[in-house]
């Protein structure tokens, strides 16, 4: 028997809704599959947590997560905290902390009519962006000088350290040698001098040691294009922190948009948790109206299974995303349907333990 123990952050906005059914799908697994258990630990925190104690997250709320296999959240960020306050103070915190340099966005078309582009079936949008999400642009190194004065001067620098982008584009590398696909680095190296040409050369010097590897190598502006008119050159990509972020939101609107999107932050030597979430945020707009979808979610329970090693329900929960996905009637607003929140998650529960045979 395997047991996992997951700490739920369900979050602002939406998040709550959607991490909910998240863990009714895990508790089906639970009752379907008799070799696997999970406990779950709930954290309150999140912008409402902030505006009665002054932080995101408990003081030792690290030292809190540390003894878990994995953590699942919602979304966090709302109106009436900053934003670059959530985002710090809890997500980018934990991804640091735990040092998750890993974020791994799966771009799959699951089914036909969710792309807006003409012409392009699911065999033509299939790809993994791998995100570094460790340092880059988003490391947060800078300054603010001369605060309001005519002099002001804001520094925001990116950190491209050799470790830091070894490290990715070497497991970009494993992957695609392991999944037999070839590797598409996206970098800026005509305009970003120092950063983005050391990114290009150490591509290509760990590229020699996987010869086997097809390789292709973009300009970001470039590969923005490619994502909307050829996606179908794409199979594994791996690309900065910023650009990634970037990217696979153009990644989910040729997908079906941000309630199908999903990221998995890992660490390969799990030492610490690893963190799973929907791409998508806490969506103030409809928050509270349990109409979010949650199928990004669920899809982060997949990419959970599959770090658990649990890949045949990581590979269960897709075929019922795409089955499901036929049935407009039984989607969210967001997917042209008139279910809510909850009456998609139990419609998956139920398609789900169809599916399933001992
Ligand atoms: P958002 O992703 O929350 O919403 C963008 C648009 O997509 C909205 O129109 C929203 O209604 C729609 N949408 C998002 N998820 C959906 C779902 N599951 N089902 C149906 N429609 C969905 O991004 P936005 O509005 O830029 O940010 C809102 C807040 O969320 C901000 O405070 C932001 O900082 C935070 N945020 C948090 C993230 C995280 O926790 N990982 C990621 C992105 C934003
Ligand atoms: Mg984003």
């Amino acid at each position: 028997m395997k047991k996992f123990n997951i700490a739920l952050i369900p979050g602002d906005g939406i998040g709550p809704d959607v991490v909910n059914e998240g863990v009714k799908v895990l508790k089906a697994i639970e009752q379907l599959d008799k070799n696997i258990s999970f406990s779950f630990t709930s954290f309150p925190w999140g912008c409402e947590y902030y505006l009665e104690h002054g932080r995101m997250m408990d003081e030792d709320g690290i030292e809190t997560l540390k003894q878990f296999d994995a953590i699942y959240l919602g979304a966090v960020g709302y109106p009436g905290v900053p934003d670059h306050i959530s985002l710090w103070d809890l997500l980018l915190r934990i991804r640091k902390e735990f040092d998750l340099y890993v974020n791994l966005r799966p771009i799959t078309l699951l089914h036909e009519h969710l792309t807006p582009l003409k012409n392009k079936t699911k065999k033509d949008i299939d790809f993994l962006v791998i995100r570094e999400n460790s340092e880059g642009e988003y490391a947060g190194a800078g300054d603010w000088l001369f605060k309001e004065k005519a002099e002001e001067v804001v520094l925001q620098t990116g950190v491209f350290s050799r470790k830091g982008t070894e490290r990715i584009i070497r497991y970009a590398y494993e992957e695609a040698r392991k999944q037999k696909k070839s590797l598409t680095s996206i970098s800026k190296g005509n305009a970003l001098n120092y950063s983005m040409v050391f990114w290009d050369e150490v591509f290509e010097e760990i590229g020699r040691e996987f010869p086997d590897v097809e390789t292709y190598s973009y300009l970001v502006d470039a590969a923005s294009l490619y994502f909307v008119s050829n996606p179908e050159r794409f199979e594994i990509v791996v690309t900065s922190n910023l650009f990634g972020d970037i990217l696979t939101d153009i990644g989910a609107a040729i997908t079906g948009g941000m309630g199908l999107a999903t990221g998995a932050n890992i660490h390969p030597d799990k030492k610490y948790p690893s963190m799973f979430e929907p791409v998508h945020g806490s969506a103030p707009d409809i928050a509270g109206q349990g109409i979010a979808n949650p199928l990004a979610a669920i899809w982060s329970v997949s990419q959970m299974m599959d770090y658990f090693e649990e890949e045949k329900w990581g590979a269960l929960i897709l075929e019922t995303m795409k089955e499901i996905l036929h049935d407009t009637d039984k989607l969210t607003p967001d997917l042209q349907g008139t279910a809510s929140t909850s009456e998609l998650g139990d419609y998956f529960i139920q398609v789900l333990k169809n599916k399933y045979v001992k």
